[in-house]
């Protein structure tokens, strides 16, 4: 990632600001992104545990470490979304989980020692902005985790989003020309784009690739979303039935961790264990 890269992307979620929190609770679809998420580090974060939470945002999964009984020391490289995060928990019972707040580029772990935390955390894609320092940053990343603990993160996923953005990606091509667009599409790097949010987009067996090269191993992965993509209304209308739509997320849960689903959806989440 070069500077200016890096200074876009950060002044992107600066003038976010509180848009980054409805995300993943303004839709139908939003809120299985949500669950699909929460799920999966239930399964990779235990009571007791010490968490890095990298690109923290404002807050939502600090919530959700806190609730697991682990502790966090949240960190984001946008100063506007670590002080929303600040405000967000300021008087929860979450903020006792808090161990500390920082600026921090998921580029550059080389403050903190080695084996100093049991799970790093990088959910919403801060590893799809690293461009050219990935592999250097997943190596940062497993280098500060214990042996035996994970790094857990989600990612952009490309042949998911290809596919559920196709209008909007129609009419980029319209302006970036054909040339870029097949550049983009065979590299999955939105810079190529004309997109404001530009970042890079990762097939499952990219990170299966990326992980290895990295020493690490994969543990598990899923994508975000599967079904959920398809019909909106539809989605609204079981969402209506509580009985339905916990019957539904319970099924979307299950097909989004089938490995013929793992680049069907807009993410992808996977949990590397260091040996
Ligand atoms: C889509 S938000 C996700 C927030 C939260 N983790 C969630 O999943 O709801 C991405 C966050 O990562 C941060 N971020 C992006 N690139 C980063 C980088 N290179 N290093 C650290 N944080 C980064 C952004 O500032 C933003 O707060």
């Amino acid at each position: 990632m070069t500077r200016s890269d890096r200074e876009r992307m950060r002044n992107f979620y600066d003038n976010l600001g509180e848009r980054e929190w409805s995300r993943l609770e303004e839709s139908p679809r939003g809120r299985v992104a949500y669950e699909v998420h929460r799920q999966f580090l239930e399964r990779f974060v235990k009571s007791g545990d010490q968490v890095l939470e990298i690109g923290a945002g404002p807050g939502r999964f600090t919530f959700d470490l806190a609730r697991l009984g682990a502790t966090a020391d949240v960190t984001d490289f946008s100063p506007v979304q670590l002080d929303l995060h600040r405000q967000r928990l300021d008087g929860t019972a979450a903020e006792a989980a808090v161990t500390s707040r920082a600026l921090l580029d998921i580029c550059d772990t080389s403050r903190y020692g080695d084996a100093t935390f049991d799970v790093v955390l990088a959910y919403g894609g801060p590893l799809s902005y690293a461009f050219e320092q990935t592999e250097d940053a997943v190596v940062g990343l497993l280098r500060i985790t214990k042996p035996g603990g994970y790094v857990v993160a989600s990612v952009m996923s490309w042949l998911g989003s290809w596919r559920h953005f196709l209008p909007s990606a129609l009419e980029d091509a319209k302006v970036v020309g054909d040339d870029a667009f097949d550049l983009m599409l065979t590299t999955g790097d939105l810079r190529h784009s004309q997109t404001t949010h530009v970042c890079q987009m990762f097939r499952a067996r990219d990170l299966l690739e990326l992980v290895a090269k990295c020493g690490g191993e994969i543990a598990a992965m899923s994508s975000s979303n599967w079904a959920s993509l398809s019909d909106p209304v539809v989605l609204e209308e079981l969402e209506a039935d509580p009985d339905r739509w916990s019957r539904f997320l319970r099924h979307e849960v299950a097909a989004c961790a089938e490995p013929g689903a793992l680049d069907g959806g807009t993410h992808i989440l996977f949990a590397t264990r260091r040996p």
